[in-house]
């Protein structure tokens, strides 16, 4: 099975705040191998979020590109970023956004259903998902009746549902507590080896950058890789 890389060249990111250009990130190169798993940690206002948003094409670089299998995102038609955000990044952040009027197997089930597949396939999927993330008895629950952690699991499997080459985590347990957060990324971790999902996680917490196999840091704009 072809192997996808997803990475950063040169890649630039300026606010403008006033008059003056505020440079977030000043030249970042890195690259992020689909079987592997990756932290970027840095002191808060770093550029992380900034940094997971123009990997996932959520953001247009100030200047330099970021490579899907070599292809620039910023020259990606909308078919193609389209399919690239439906089909080969998965998304998750710090708070678990579930739509509060559907269900966790609805959450779980729409970015399928959104993709193309049929119900059924897309429930199938779904309630597969929600047995490997240990919330398959709360698949009919509304998200406001579960627990921030049981949430989290729910925006796991929402992310996981179209089984996306990487999935791209701002933050994910920032929000939980230390056990819970422990628990979600051993998931995270487990389920990345199974499918062989690459992980890019942004962090604060040592405990999840000391179990990802890289860790980039960022510092004044610029990165650095740490084994
Ligand atoms: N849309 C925006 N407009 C203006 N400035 C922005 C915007 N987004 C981010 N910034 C600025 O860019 C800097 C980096 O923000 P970013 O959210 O990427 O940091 P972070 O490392 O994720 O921080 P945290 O750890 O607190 O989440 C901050 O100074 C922030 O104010
Ligand atoms: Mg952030």
């Amino acid at each position: 099975m072809q192997r996808m890389l997803l990475k950063a060249e040169g890649l630039k990111k300026s606010f403008n705040s006033g008059q003056k250009d505020n440079f977030i990130l000043r030249g970042i190169t890195c690259s992020f191998d689909q079987n592997k798993t990756y932290a970027i940690t840095g002191a808060s206002g770093t550029g992380k979020s900034t940094l997971i948003h123009l990997l996932a094409g959520l953001d247009a670089p100030t200047a330099g590109s970021v490579l899907f299998n070599n292809r620039n995102l910023t020259e990606m038609n909308t078919v193609e970023h389209e399919r690239f955000l439906q089909k080969e990044v998965g998304l998750l952040f710090q708070l678990p956004y579930l739509i509060k009027e559907l269900s966790v197997i609805e959450n779980v089930m729409l970015p399928a259903r959104i993709a193309g597949a049929t119900e059924t396939d897309a429930r199938e999927a779904a309630l597969d998902l929600l047995e490997r993330v240990g919330l398959f008895n709360k698949k009919e629950a509304l998200p406001a009746t579960l627990s921030g952690g049981q949430q989290a699991r729910g925006a796991l499997a929402r992310a996981l549902i179209n089984r996306p080459s990487f999935l791209l985590a701002d933050e994910p347990t920032g929000n939980l507590d230390e056990k819970t957060g422990k628990e979600i990324t051993q998931l995270l971790i487990t389920l990345q080896k199974e499918w062989n999902i690459g992980l890019i996680i942004s962090t604060h917490d040592s405990y999840v950058a000391d179990v990802m196999e890289i860790t980039y840091r960022l510092h004044d704009g610029l990165i650095e890789a740490r084994d």
